[in-house]
């Protein structure tokens, strides 16, 4: 069964139709679906994502579905190629309507168990600083066009979960900076919204950090019956992309989290731990009598 999504699902209309739109992280998962619901609404897109091959055959299939695709291959840790990025779209179109800060990777160690504690550092250099660089070098230009930035946080952004901290503590700080930024921008014309997903079915978990610093298959450890799909995901944040919506919580668990943090804040500690090892116990057992 799928998720039933907690807003609604209708698609963006024609809302990016020749706005120029950089996406990080479009080679897979949320950032390619953005990529191609885009395309369709014919918008001129902008694909980073550290892989050339992976983002040129996404480029091609939005080309495919109706919209330009510039693919631009950018490690969004390293500072000088978000400015490279920034810097060939003004080249190739002149001008930026919407950066949407999409990379990320995440991690499964508790913080006893990391062997590397270099993961720390690498979480936060993707996850948070590659938002804050290409949205920096981004700036002069978004408020040129009176244009919008997003940054796919997670329902992680707003509670602690085991075995994740370097994940969560990158979300956190992603929201506090562009919680920050939309202050600073206030009649600017520059929107700023935070998008926080919770479970969507992506490959995202069969390439996590783990403890060594090596990526490692934990999909068996993650519910997929509660995911949502990246079609029903992408198109909600479009939606509030569009209308320039300061956050949107993509699931009852997100919107009804923070109220109850703040009430009975041990509460949700014991429902974050209870999910990951329950969840995480039920698919070893499946997986046992799959192999059995
Ligand atoms: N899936 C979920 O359940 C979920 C839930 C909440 C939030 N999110 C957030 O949604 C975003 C997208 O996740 P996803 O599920 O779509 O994961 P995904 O399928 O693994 O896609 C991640 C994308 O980020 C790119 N990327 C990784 N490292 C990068 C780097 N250094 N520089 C530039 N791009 C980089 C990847 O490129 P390569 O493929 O070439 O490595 C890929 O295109 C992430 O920020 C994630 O935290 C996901």
């Amino acid at each position: 069964m799928i998720h039933q999504p907690f807003h609604s699902v209708r698609p963006s209309g024609r809302s990016f139709q020749n706005q120029v739109v950089i996406i990080t992280g479009a080679s897979s998962g949320i950032g390619e679906e953005l990529a191609y619901q885009l395309a369709v609404q014919q918008a001129r897109l902008v694909l980073a994502s550290p892989e050339t091959e992976k983002l040129e055959a996404v480029a091609s299939r939005c080309r495919e579905r109706g919209g330009e695709a510039l693919a631009v291959p950018a490690d969004v840790s390293d500072r000088h190629q978000c400015q490279q990025l920034i810097q060939q779209t003004i080249v190739t179109y002149g001008c930026i309507d919407t950066l949407i800060n999409n990379a990320g990777i995440t991690m499964y160690s508790t913080v006893e168990e990391i062997e590397d504690i270099h993961l720390l550092e690498h979480l936060m250099q993707i996850n948070y600083l590659g938002s804050a660089y290409c949205t920096y070098y981004a700036l002069p230009f978004l408020k040129q066009t009176g244009g919008r930035v997003a940054a796919v946080a997670s329902v992680a952004a707003l509670n602690g979960v085991p075995t994740r901290s370097g994940y969560v503590a990158s979300k956190h700080a992603m929201m506090g900076f562009f919680d920050s930024l939309r202050i600073e921008l206030m009649n600017s014309g520059v929107s700023v919204t935070v998008l926080f997903p919770d479970i969507v079915a992506t490959g995202m978990h069969s390439h996590v950090i783990g403890a060594d610093g090596q990526p490692h298959d934990i999909s068996h450890t993650v519910n997929y019956q509660k995911a949502m799909t990246t079609q029903v995901c992408v198109a909600q944040m479009l939606r509030a992309i569009a209308s320039r919506r300061r956050q949107l919580m993509m699931s009852n668990r997100a919107q009804f989290g923070r109220w109850v943090k703040l009430l009975i804040p041990a509460l949700t500690d014991r429902i974050a731990k209870r999910a990951v090892t329950a969840t995480a116990a039920q698919n070893q057992e499946l997986k046992k009598q799959c192999l059995a």
